[in-house]
């Protein structure tokens, strides 16, 4: 007779030894499919992406493709995507350099230019006095950074960026007025060359998701995954924005095919959020065990130098308002929200994929002064002091 205790306990004890005997390597990444309500786009378009092979643009690919668009991409060749690789061969791949070599792009016409890649102030002229004549809308991947310092509390698009970094500012300072200001004087640029009617400027805060580049949000996903005593810095109601890539790289998409000329925060969550609503959110992605050490006590957080965990930032001074930044005109023209648990598992997937190396994972998880080293010790200070 079938005795169901021992079935299972063999069950078990076979598990543990071919989980003991599988090697310990990451397996490929594999994107989750679109949506089968997706369906093609009445007109397709010839689109070009400056940029494309790192974060945001694979899933802008990926989504254009499906809706039946063509699509080609400007880069150096020296970035390779991370996510929807197998879709590259599709692309017309153009190879040049924006600081000193346009020629792949002379004398050819698109209906959109999506510019991913465009960080410098003459790049950004440059293409778009070469493209002005020949593609119909220019849309161009700003920032939030844009409205630094962050001193609203519902910084709406029609709030004016600084265009001049200010004199007398801190080393911090100057790095994000450096990023805002460069990306608003592009923005000018690209609406002085094209007109407003064919401007779309996008300005997306931290963007989350498969394939991220900067290594900042991949912290929380793993750290959940691992489970145990985990800090929390900041207060319960700190508030913090974040946006899944695909969600932004999809209404991109949208925007164009419908030429939605005008400016946009690409802002998530759907609804204000605080940082302790996002950590349990997160961690709904996995079943690990937890126990949270919340430590609210800003003094001890920047004696410990930790001024942000994004998408947490110590919401004081010049970054008060910085996730206080308003979606309702993004809303109003179609911008909708992946589930935070779902993007987050999807990120952590990927993260143990063998589309991330094992280097860029220690680096993370072990490197001396990282969080995730220090944290154990960091908990330890704060109980001592309470
Ligand atoms: N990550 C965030 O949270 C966040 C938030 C707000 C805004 N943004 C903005 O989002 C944009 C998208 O970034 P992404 O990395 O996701 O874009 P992406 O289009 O996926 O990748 C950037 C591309 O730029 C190309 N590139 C770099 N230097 C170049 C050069 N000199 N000439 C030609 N191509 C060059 C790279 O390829 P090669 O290296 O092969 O040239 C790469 O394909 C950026 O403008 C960023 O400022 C990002």
């Amino acid at each position: 007779m079938k005795t169901p205790g021992k079935s299972r306990r063999q069950f078990l004890q076979t598990s543990i030894t071919l989980g003991a005997l599988l090697p310990l390597t990451a397996l490929p990444y594999k994107a989750s499919p679109q949506p089968f309500s997706i369906g093609k786009a009445i007109h397709p378009l010839k689109i070009l992406i400056l940029g494309g092979t790192g974060f945001l643009g694979p899933q802008q690919i990926a989504y254009a493709m499906n809706r039946g668009h063509a699509i080609s991409t400007f880069t150096r060749g020296r970035t390779k995507p991370t996510t929807h690789k197998d879709i590259f061969s599709e692309v017309e791949q153009l190879v040049g350099d924006r600081e000193n070599n346009l020629e792949a792009l002379l004398g050819r016409k698109w209906d959109v230019v999506i510019d991913n890649s465009g960080n410098r102030l003459k790049w950004v002229n440059d293409t778009v006095e070469l493209l002005k004549d020949n593609v119909d809308i220019y849309l161009y991947t700003s920032s939030t950074g844009v409205y630094y310092p962050y001193l609203g509390k519902d910084i709406r698009e029609s709030t004016r960026p600084v265009l001049k970094v200010p004199a007398g500012i801190t080393d911090i300072q100057k790095a994000e007025y450096d990023y805002g200001v460069m990306k608003a004087n592009n923005e000018m640029t690209v609406m002085n060359g094209f007109g407003a009617d064919r401007s779309i400027l996008v300005r997306p805060t931290y963007m989350i998701g498969p394939g991220d580049n900067t290594d900042r949000f991949i912290y929380w996903p793993e750290r959940l995954a691992r489970g145990g005593e985990v800090m929390v810095p900041g207060k319960a109601g700190d508030p913090v924005q974040y946006i899944d890539v695909r969600d932004v790289a999809q209404w991109m998409i949208r925007l164009a095919e419908n030429r939605k000329a005008g400016i946009y925060n690409a802002v998530g969550p759907a609804s204000a959020t605080g940082m302790h609503a996002f950590i349990f959110g997160a961690h709904a992605a996995f079943g690990s065990a937890v126990s949270f050490v919340m430590i609210p006590d800003y003094d001890f957080l920047s004696a410990q130098h930790i001024l942000d965990a994004i998408p947490w930032i110590m919401p004081v001074g010049d970054n008060a308002g910085s996730a206080l930044v308003s979606n309702a005109h993004a809303i109003a023209n179609g911008l909708s929200f992946t589930p935070l648990a779902e993007s987050v598992l999807d990120i952590h997937d990927w993260w143990n994929s063998e589309s991330v190396t094992e280097e860029r994972r220690l680096k993370l998880s072990d490197a001396e002064g990282s969080l995730m080293k220090r944290e154990a010790a960091i908990i330890a200070e704060w109980k001592k002091r309470k």
